[in-house]
Formats: C-alpha cells, structure tokens, sequence
C-alpha cells in the first residue's frame, strides 16, 4: 500500500475505529471546543476510575502507584477544568454520568483484584492515548489558522498529558495487567465502554 496516499493510517497496533479526520469534520473554534469538552470529561473518568481503585486497594501494596497516578490525572482534570472556564467551552453534559461511571469501572476493577484494576488502566490508557493523537493529528493544520497561539498552547497540553498516560499503561503493565483472570474480554470491554465515552462526550 502506498502510504503517502494514506495520510490517517495510524502506525501499526493501534487499531483505530475511524481516521483523526473525515471530510464535513468540524473545523476552527466549534472543532476546538469538542476536544476540550470531551478531554476534560475523559480526565473527570480518568481521575475517578483511580479513586475507586484507591477506594479498594488504598490498604495494598499497588496504592502508592494508584496515588502517583491519581494526582496526575487530577492535574490533567484541573488543566482542562481552566481552559473550559478560560474559552468559555459547555462541559460535558453527561459529566454526572462521567463521575459515577469512572468510580464504578475503577471500583469494580479493584474489586476483581489488583492485576485486574491494572488491566483496566492499560486498557484506558491505550485508548486516551490514541484519542490524544487523534486530536494532536487533528490540531496541526488549525495551528496556521487564526487562533494559532491558543491551539498551540492546547497542543503543548494535549502532547505533555499524552506522555503521562503512556507512562501510566506502562506502569500498569510492569505490576502484572496481563496477569488479571480474562484480561483479553476485560481488555477489549473496557476499550470498548472508553471509546463509546468518548465518542459521547464529544457530542453531549
Ligand atoms: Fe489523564
Ligand atoms: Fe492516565
């Protein structure tokens, strides 16, 4: 296959569900303000699933790791939490749903044992990641648009919090995530309720 000709072909093993772009995609300040919305309820998920993992594990040997990562994700939320105030985004209006869903995945993953709640964070992690691509893919032809400053400060963000989730999965794989019992059907379960998440959040 010609890959120049394939500009979204995603590398290999990520396994997309769509390309970073379609024809009739949103573009300019309307485009920007979804990938703020759907961030900032993708990191309200992210630092809720850990406070229910925490809420279980916080007497096992993983609750340090879960901590460190916790705060991460909470500075993430705070990140996007500002710019949504700053450039007058809508929030989610599903976010109740955000909050109580990401408390439940991480409490009932906890539940099923310390490797299960790390599979779920590999699992979550490698779908965010890949949507945090998607949207840096997304922002580089709006950067020589008009509010080329705003978006670059967005891409920073964007490409910064992508690293931490790459860290976070890899974290999550160095304490034993594809030991958990049926990692392959809690895998591709929980990718599966992320993505439709997301693709929620980006609409509602
Ligand atoms: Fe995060
Ligand atoms: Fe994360």
């Amino acid at each position: 296959m010609d890959i120049a000709a394939t500009p979204n072909t995603p590398p290999k093993g990520t396994a997309p569900s769509r390309p970073a772009t379609l024809p009739g995609d949103r573009r300019g300040k309307d485009n920007i303000g979804r990938m703020i919305r759907v961030d900032q309820a993708g990191e309200l998920g992210a630092a809720e699933i850990y406070r229910g993992q925490l809420a279980v594990l916080k007497n096992q040997p993983c609750a340090d790791l879960l901590k460190k990562m916790a705060e991460q994700e909470q500075v993430h939320l705070a990140t996007f939490d500002e710019m949504v105030v700053e450039r007058g985004v809508r929030p989610s209006a599903l976010s109740p749903l955000w909050r109580a869903a990401g408390f439940a995945l991480g409490a009932g993953s906890a539940l099923l044992g310390e490797r299960a709640a790390m599979a779920t964070t590999v699992a979550v992690e490698e779908v965010i990641e890949d949507h945090y691509q998607r949207q840096l893919d997304a922002l580089a032809p709006e950067l020589n648009e008009e509010s080329a400053g705003e978006n670059a400060e967005l891409q920073a963000v964007i490409a910064e919090f992508r690293e931490d989730e790459l860290k976070h999965r890899d974290l999550a794989l160095e304490n034993g995530a594809e030991e958990a019992p049926a990692y392959q059907i809690l895998s591709q379960s929980v990718k599966a309720g992320t993505r439709l998440a997301i693709w929620l959040a980006e609409r509602i």
